[in-house]
């Protein structure tokens, strides 16, 4: 047995016991599929990570950076209480449309805004529209731009604001200082800006699981 594969039973072993099966989360997964989108949605056991953490810490109004089919953001949005609101910033189109398609079915559409459109114009937009600061992001688009994201994160976020990073470990080459890669570089000077920030409480996370090496960054805003 290979290492990842034996990544992938240990996970499914865990899912088996620890998240029962749910056929709209399932629904999503195949529209997904059926419309082609890239499977690089958050597994189930990191969805579910997603939603402890907001259920913690008692997220009303969360913002997610990259939809996809709006699978994390069905876990997310099932943390909140009856009056929160999520909102979720996705740039291509058929990847706008599943995920409302997918919402809806999970009768979350009155609760979850989709801004459609490149996110960090939407994230100045919605600068421009005052809005209220969040009380948990997801960071989770394009990674050459995560340095951007987490600037904006840090902007609407107050006192106790919850930022979680993904994909930060990418098999290992976040340590390779040299790389051409712009997400390694993207991904790099995140947590350059981390460690300058002493507003932040920050620590990462390696994984391992049926999306192979990877990582989370899970931080804090502090006053
Ligand atoms: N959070 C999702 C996965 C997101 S994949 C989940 O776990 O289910 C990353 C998404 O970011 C893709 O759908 C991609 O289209 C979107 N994206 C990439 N660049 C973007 C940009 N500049 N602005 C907004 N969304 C972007
Ligand atoms: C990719 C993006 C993600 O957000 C992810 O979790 C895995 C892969 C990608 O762009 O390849
Ligand atoms: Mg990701």
């Amino acid at each position: 047995m290979n290492q990842t594969h034996l990544w992938n039973e240990v996970d499914r072993y865990m899912a088996d016991r620890l998240i029962p099966r749910d056929d709209v989360l399932e629904s999503v997964l195949e529209a997904n599929r059926s419309a082609g989108l890239p499977p690089i949605d958050v597994t189930p056991a990191q969805g579910k990570l997603l939603h402890i953490l907001a259920r913690m810490q008692g997220a009303k109004r969360m913002l997610e950076i990259g939809t996809l089919g709006g699978y994390s953001t069905i876990w997310l949005a099932r943390a909140l209480p009856a009056d929160g609101r999520l909102v979720t910033l996705e740039s291509n189109p058929l990847h706008v449309r599943v995920a409302q398609a997918n919402l809806a079915n999970a009768g979350l559409d009155g609760i979850v805004t989709v801004r459609a459109g490149d996110a960090l114009e939407q994230l100045a937009r919605m600068d421009e529209e005052r809005t209220e600061p969040f009380d948990f992001i997801f960071i989770d688009a394009d990674k050459p731009n995560n340095p951007g994201y987490l600037q904006w994160a840090l902007r609407f976020a107050r006192p106790g604001t919850v930022i979680v990073g993904d994909n930060v470990v990418r098999d290992g080459n976040v340590i390779r200082e040299d790389s051409d890669d712009p997400r390694v570089q993207g991904v790099r000077t995140f947590f350059d800006m981390l460690a300058d920030n002493p507003a932040v409480t920050a620590t990462a996370i390696q994984t391992v699981g049926s999306k192979g090496y990877d990582g989370f960054m899970i931080g804090i805003v502090s006053g």
